[in-house]
């Protein structure tokens, strides 16, 4: 049962595990508990397994990612916070698989400190969403169900 249901792998990056009390005006009051019992719900009603973690540490989410192909997800949901904006490693994993990933963040960074405005990973993901809370990441859910699905 279930084999064909699509399968999705979240990845939240660093400090993503503070959501909460981390700059709550930038990023909301939301737990990253909370924003994930959302997107499992989310995941429910779109028929798509997903597998969710976060990491602090830039190696164990490059490991992930390589695994990502052999473990069959057919799809990669990033949120690879400031890793983002500087980690060519995390770049070139990106670009190593065919599994297509959506980047993620929960803070329109276009509109933040010059620094944010670059992302390294946005020219090997499929696409990115940015700016709508916790929102960002159900639409990535409803984006990532039309690639896997060829929609
Ligand atoms: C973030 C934006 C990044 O610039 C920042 O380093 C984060 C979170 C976001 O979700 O808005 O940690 O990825």
């Amino acid at each position: 049962m279930g084999e064909d249901r699509p399968r999705i792998l979240l990845i939240h990056g660093p400090n993503l595990n503070l959501l909460g009390k981390r700059e709550p005006q930038i990023y909301g009051t939301l737990t990253l508990d909370e924003i994930n019992a959302k997107i499992l719900q989310q995941a429910q009603q779109l028929a798509m397994d997903i597998e969710v973690m976060q990491t602090n540490h830039e190696g164990v989410m490059i490991d992930r990612i390589q695994q990502a192909e052999p473990d069959g997800f057919d799809c990669i949901i990033l949120n690879a916070a400031a890793f983002t904006h500087y980690s060519i490693a995390v770049r070139d994993a990106l670009a190593s698989i065919s599994v297509p990933a959506i980047e993620v963040h929960l803070s329109n960074i276009h509109k933040r400190e010059e620094f944010r405005h670059h992302s390294v990973i946005a020219p090997v993901v499929y696409g990115q969403i940015c700016g709508f809370g916790a929102d960002s990441y159900i639409l990535a859910l409803e984006e990532a169900a039309r690639i896997v699905r060829g929609a």
